[in-house]
């Protein structure tokens, strides 16, 4: 078990900013929500305080779940995975249903974790998603269940899944032009995304979100378009900055399009004012379009990072807890599970895996590395 070790972290003292039990005895380095290097916090020398949340060193908690249910795709967008696909995580190693169950419970039941949404790859893939949805929200307390999908086959399975208790999806769509979508996505299949998302709104799985990623040369003449199309039907539309997780490592920083110049492009067309709704942990900032009540939202990831307000915690299809996407290394759980631990055991060495959270992600410091897991294994 690679499980992480709070002192393995202990790099120095925390630079923070002031986000939790931060001493702030460091240098600002002026970054609005991520410290300037990649430390644990001041506590990560000290023993895990007996707390049954998870929490970590900078005074995070997380309750949010995010459970990949398999890296594989029925895309192939270009800013993720390469044409041919990747190498799949053996069927052994991905976890089963009831063991997904019982960690689920276990993030409910004693860790605290409120939230909790279904990712992949994508995860309408899983065979019997709709049998595991009902289990999950038959849980105790029962979590809030959404899912980021690509939509593709959620037309048929809309209603069976809101039946099955899910209560919002998230749909993944970077152009509304079918030339463009198949470009992206090395796939002809925009008008079954598109049906998916009609379903889901249909279904009442609202408010349907819509996540775009913009990629230079390829869609970003299409900004508003997207946001045209989400307005007329009545989707919250949010552009995600693209961050460096894809297979390929091709991102570049020079390239990306960020969240000033995504306002700048939206603002050619549409007139946008800061939306007076509450952000609390939230990753999008929102605006008001035209004045309102619609809105849009854009996910600075890279050029506005907010992990000192992050409150995820991550679990891959094989079995492994990540404190953020962008950790170094991560915790097995699937050894513990099979090993025969208790649920109070792999309860704390979850907890355990938090306490070590660091600061934030580096994607902004020299000397960055990029995960070993791609993003379609880890989970939006
Ligand atoms: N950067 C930002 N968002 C990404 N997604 C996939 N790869 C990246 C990336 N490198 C998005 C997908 C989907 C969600 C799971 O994450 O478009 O909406
Ligand atoms: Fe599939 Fe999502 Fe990756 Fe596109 S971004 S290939 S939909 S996992």
């Amino acid at each position: 078990m690679a499980a992480e070790s709070a002192a393995g972290h202990a790099t120095g003292h925390g630079t923070g900013n002031g986000t939790g039990n931060d001493t702030g005895s460091a240098v600002n380095l002026g970054t609005p929500a991520v410290p300037g290097a990649r430390s644990s916090g001041p506590g990560a020398t000290t023993p895990r305080p007996d707390n049954p949340a998870l929490i970590d060193t900078f005074g995070r908690v997380a309750t949010d779940l995010r459970v990949s249910l398999t890296d594989k795709c029925n895309l192939r967008c270009s800013y993720c995975m390469p044409a041919e696909g990747l190498e799949w995580m053996p069927g052994d190693q991905v976890l089963s249903d009831d063991e997904l169950v019982r960690l689920m419970d276990i993030a409910v039941g004693r860790l605290g974790v409120t939230d909790i949404r279904l990712t992949g790859g994508e995860p309408l893939l899983r065979p019997n998603l709709e049998e595991l949805v009902a289990r999950i929200t038959s849980l105790e307390p029962r979590p809030r269940l959404s899912m980021t999908t690509n939509g593709i086959g959620f037309a048929k399975r809309a209603g069976a899944f809101a039946e099955a208790g899910l209560n919002r999806i998230n749909v993944s769509l970077d152009s509304v032009n079918p030339e463009t979508f198949e470009r992206i996505t090395r796939r002809d299949r925009l008008r079954h995304v598109l049906d998916g998302l009609a379903a889901a709104r249909e279904a009442g799985l609202e408010p349907v979100k819509i996540n775009a990623v913009l990629i230079r040369g390829e869609n970003d003449h299409e900004a508003t378009s997207l946001l045209r199309f989400a307005l007329e039907n009545g989707y919250h539309l949010r552009f995600i900055e693209q961050m460096p997780l894809d297979a390929q490592h091709g991102w570049d920083r020079a390239n990306m399009i960020t969240a000033t110049e995504i306002l700048d492009l939206l603002s050619t067309e549409f007139t946008l004012t800061p939306s007076p709704a509450e952000r609390g942990g939230a990753p999008a900032e929102r605006w008001l379009v035209d004045g309102g009540p619609a809105e849009v939202g854009v996910i600075p990831s890279v050029t506005r990072p907010f992990c000192a307000a992050c409150e995820r915690t991550r679990l891959t299809a094989d079995g492994a807890v990540r404190s953020c996407l962008f950790s170094n290394d991560e915790t097995d759980l699937r050894m513990l599970l099979r090993g025969g631990a208790s649920d109070e055991d792999i309860a704390n060495v979850w907890r355990d895996t938090m306490w070590g959270k660091l600061a934030g992600h580096e994607i902004n410091e020299a000397g960055f590395a990029q995960p070993l897991r791609p993003m379609s294994s880890i989970g939006g």
